[in-house]
């Protein structure tokens, strides 16, 4: 990564022009101001990827700065200085957002310290920014998303069908993307000028389906006041997506067969034979063969329409695609919502690899969206974010009615509800339970670090250190700081 650019915002010239060259010393792009006013100028000329300030200053004290370095940019690190004694001031600009803080008098040395390990931080962040790029455009077509091989084998298969006229039968459970699919196939054809034409087959009656697929002439059935075009028609030269094909009347399968079979149709109470140069998609969450078997559907059709099947994967088999589509819908949803979120935190990624998504794709976006409206401004979305309850019975509270974490568990499929082993039965459990929550969201605040932690928590190192190894919290390794522990 290139050097990090730092603005120091400094009332004492010596202090200010010390820290200048020690930072300039390491390679860092350096600006200064002396007073609140004008550091608040420089944050709004440029955004800076690290902020030094002292929290007392005059004008615009160092806390306003805080905050405002932070809505500018939420990756903008901020590092505070503070008069000797005053910790709780410190802790106050913690809370804020403050990456850490540092006391007068201290050394360069010890600034030089905290500027290397953000440094670290953003080189991490601009890593994972790279990757996100390279997956977005590389296991990306037409906003279908998939890096495991199963969804690979999709997509090519998409890509190559879309190609071509044949009709394509699209399986999957619910949410998988199949309607994804089917507007993919149209928009990578070469009917992809000519229009894309969708109907639910689920969603009406035998007769209105038939006329809403073939059109009527007037007078055809009671209520048809004039002639109206059908599905078919409309979609003349385009691409029909018939959604649910498993749902059609054996008469409508008639109807569809000889469509297929012959290129020609009539209009429901008509006399006149329309040809029709449609491509035909269409998508089932039935296993139509099993329909098949079971008489409910024609097998000459069942061939007809199963010229090219896909079948998509249910989320829970392509867990590697998980975090690349939550993080897809957290940008897309952060971006509409014109709120700025970091990402997600360590324990949300983990709810995310743990939980099977019985409604696939649809609730994982559901639940991201959510999470993005529901998170606290600039912060990463935690585990409970994602669930919408303040705390269910994964975080330790009770059981939550409508919670998908809470119904099914988190550590595999669980039928009935929280089991008894889950039932917090006595205080001091439940203080336990609690305490260990605690420490940890304080801990991944403080991206690890144990000292800094212990001063949010107002413990010693010690303290927190026995705290850690009672609940099997385990140390973070790259943190300097704790490898001593
Ligand atoms: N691989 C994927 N990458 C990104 N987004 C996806 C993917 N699959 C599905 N989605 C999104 O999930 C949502 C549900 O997808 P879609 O409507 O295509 O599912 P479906 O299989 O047609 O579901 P249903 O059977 O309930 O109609 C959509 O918003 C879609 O954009
Ligand atoms: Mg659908």
């Amino acid at each position: 990564m290139k050097s990090p650019t730092v603005l120091i915002i400094d009332d004492e010239p010596l202090m200010r022009l010390s820290m200048e060259d020690a930072l300039r010393a390491v390679g860092c792009d350096v600006r200064a101001a002396a007073t609140g006013p004008e550091g608040l100028a420089m944050l709004e000329q440029a955004v800076s990827d690290i902020v030094v300030t002292d929290l007392r200053l005059p004008g615009i004290d160092g806390l306003t700065l805080l905050q405002a370095a932070k809505q500018r940019s939420s990756r903008t690190e901020v590092v505070v200085i503070t008069a000797h004694g005053s910790v709780e001031t410190a802790v106050g600009a913690m809370k804020a957002g403050a990456y850490d803080y540092i006391t007068k008098p201290f050394s360069m040395d010890e600034l030089l310290l905290i500027v290397e390990r953000i440094g670290k931080v953003l080189a991490l962040r601009q890593e994972n920014l790279l990757l996100r790029e390279e997956l977005e455009g590389k296991f990306n077509f037409e906003g279908i998303l998939g890096k495991n091989e199963r969804m690979r084998e999709v997509l090519d298969k998409v890509k190559l069908v879309a190609m071509t006229d044949s009709t394509v039968l699209i399986a999957g459970e619910s949410g998988t993307g199949k309607e994804l699919v089917a507007n993919a196939i149209h928009r990578s054809s070469p009917r992809r000028d000519q229009a894309l034409i969708k109907i639910s087959c689920a969603a009406l009656p035998e007769t209105l389906l038939e006329a809403e697929l073939f059109g009527h002439e007037k007078g055809a059935f009671t209520g048809a006041l004039k002639q109206r075009r059908g599905r078919f028609e409309l979609a003349h030269k385009g691409t029909l997506f018939l959604d649910e094909i498993g749902e059609i009347s054996p008469v409508v399968q008639v109807k569809l067969l000889r469509v297929l079979q012959e290129r020609q149709f009539e209009r429901v109470g008509g006399n006149e034979t329309i040809d029709s140069d449609v491509r035909l998609v269409c998508a089932t969450q039935k296993d139509l063969k099993k329909e098949v078997q079971q008489g409910r559907f024609r097998e000459d059709l069942y061939y007809r329409l199963n010229v090219v099947p896909i079948q998509l994967p249910p989320l829970r088999a392509r867990r590697e695609d998980v975090l690349m589509i939550a993080e897809h819908v957290l940008q897309s949803r952060a971006a509409r919502m014109s709120k700025a979120v970091k990402g997600f935190s360590q324990g949300s990624r983990e709810v995310l690899l743990r939980y099977s998504f019985p409604g696939n794709v649809r609730e994982l976006e559901n639940m991201v969206e959510r999470a993005v409206a529901l998170c606290r401004p600039s912060e990463d979305i935690q585990a409970w974010d994602l669930c919408g309850m303040p705390s269910c019975s994964y975080l330790g509270g009770p059981q939550q009615e409508g919670c998908g974490f809470c119904s099914e568990g988190l550590t595999g499929k669980r039928a009935v509800p929280a089991s008894r082993s889950d039932v917090v039965d006595s205080l001091a459990a439940a203080r336990e339970q609690f305490e260990k929550q605690y420490i940890l969201s304080i801990l991944e605040r403080a991206e690890g670090s144990r000292t800094m932690s212990a001063k949010i928590l107002g413990l010693s190192r010690k303290a927190l250190w026995e705290k850690c190894k009672r609940y099997g919290i385990p140390s973070n390794r790259s943190s300097s700081e704790d490898e001593d522990e």
